[in-house]
């Protein structure tokens, strides 16, 4: 019988800007034997996530980077192949942080089985996983929106907008998305169920998003910074509260953008408007998982949240896929597709 080969994505250089695919390396390795207290995991899906542009830089940050020559970092649904460690049993699926791999050894730590009777494994990597906790923490503890309010989030399609959007109709606020393109904006509101859905790419957004508030903007769930924050803060309502999840617009910059006046005029705006601006990262609400498995996994299951996932086919086609994602070129939860999901 062939030797069973590991194609596993290295990180090969700091990109400087925009990553590339040079930036990346594709080796194979055989597939690793597990020892005792192991399992041996098979990637059936890898999640693509914004963060990962950060992993790729060096410098301090809440995570520790990717070091050069490393296996780049993600979240996976995977299927155990041979384990050697309780509770895991040949052919479970499970969620775990394996990287970009296609076989991956691991102590079981942090893996989670997976009931594939519930929901398609993947929403373990988008609407029930980490995107979609992200969603939910960062609005319930930090936005706190209450009924007839205004909710408005950025990058509305995707993975975390998309269920923050949906979310907010469900405590019956109004809900508007900012996302790129007319095909995005139709299936923010036609779909996913908004009350409006403004193109960031047009000259006139702050024009173009003041309508569509015309009380004011109450919560915003910031996604993207740059243009965009731009044109949300002239609406924010005094005591705004606004969740500071990513800055997408900014994760290519290499250096501060330029205007050393502008703090202390937003900090200006702070103070008068009494805004709460909040960072946070899911991990910092990692005890709510239950809370919001609870209260989102119906919602999902019952069609009240919906979710769209884009497919990636191929470990090989990972580093395309995360460059394409940051420039906002996939359309939902992005998601690479490394094995069939029946044994092969
Ligand atoms: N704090 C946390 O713990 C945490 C956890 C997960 C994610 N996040 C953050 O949440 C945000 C959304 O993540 P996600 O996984 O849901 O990604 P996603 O929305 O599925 O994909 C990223 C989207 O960002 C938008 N985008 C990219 N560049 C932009 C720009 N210059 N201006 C405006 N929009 C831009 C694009 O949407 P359009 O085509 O609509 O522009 C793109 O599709 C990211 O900032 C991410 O880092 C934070």
């Amino acid at each position: 019988m062939p030797e069973r080969r590991n194609r596993r994505v290295l990180l090969a250089a700091r990109p400087q800007g925009e990553p590339k695919e040079s930036d990346f390396r594709l080796v194979e390795d055989p597939v690793p034997e597990p020892g005792p207290g192991q399992i041996l995991l098979r990637t059936l899906y890898l999640s693509l996530d914004p963060y990962m542009r950060g992993r790729m830089n060096a410098g301090p940050s809440y995570a520790p980077s990717v070091e050069v020559g490393q296996v780049m970092v993600g979240g996976t649904v995977s299927r155990v192949e041979a384990a050697n460690v309780g509770p895991f049993r040949p052919g479970d699926i499970v969620e775990a942080y394996t990287g970009w791999e296609e076989y991956a050894l691991c102590d079981g730590r942090g893996v989670r089985k997976l009931d594939p009777s519930l929901a398609p494994v993947t929403t373990a990597l988008g609407v029930l996983g980490m995107p979609g906790m992200t969603a939910w923490t960062g609005l319930m503890n930090i936005g706190q929106p209450k009924a007839g309010e205004t909710v408005v989030v950025a990058a509305a399609s995707g993975a975390v907008g998309s269920v923050v959007g949906q979310l907010a109709k469900v405590k019956g606020c109004r809900a508007v998305g900012i996302a790129g393109g007319e095909d995005k904006c139709r299936y923010v509101v036609e779909e996913l169920g908004l009350d409006a859905c403004v193109d960031h790419r047009r000259a006139d957004l702050a024009e173009a998003l003041k309508p569509e508030c015309p009380e004011g903007i109450d919560v915003y769930f910031e996604n993207v910074g740059g243009p965009v924050f731009d044109a949300v803060l002239p609406l924010l309502n005094p005591f705004a509260r606004v969740p500071v999840c990513g800055l997408i617009a900014h994760y290519n910059d290499s250096r501060p953008p330029d205007g050393p006046d502008r703090l202390p005029w937003l900090m200006m705006q702070i103070l008068v408007k009494r805004l709460t601006l909040r960072g946070f990262i899911v991990s910092d609400f990692a005890r709510q998982q239950a809370d919001f498995l609870a209260e989102v996994g119906p919602l999902v299951r019952d069609g009240r949240i919906k979710y769209r996932e884009h497919f990636i086919e191929g470990l090989e086609n990972a580093t395309r896929g995360l460059i394409g994602l940051l420039r906002g070129e996939t359309f939902g939860k992005t998601i690479v597709r490394v094995a069939p999901e029946g044994r092969s």
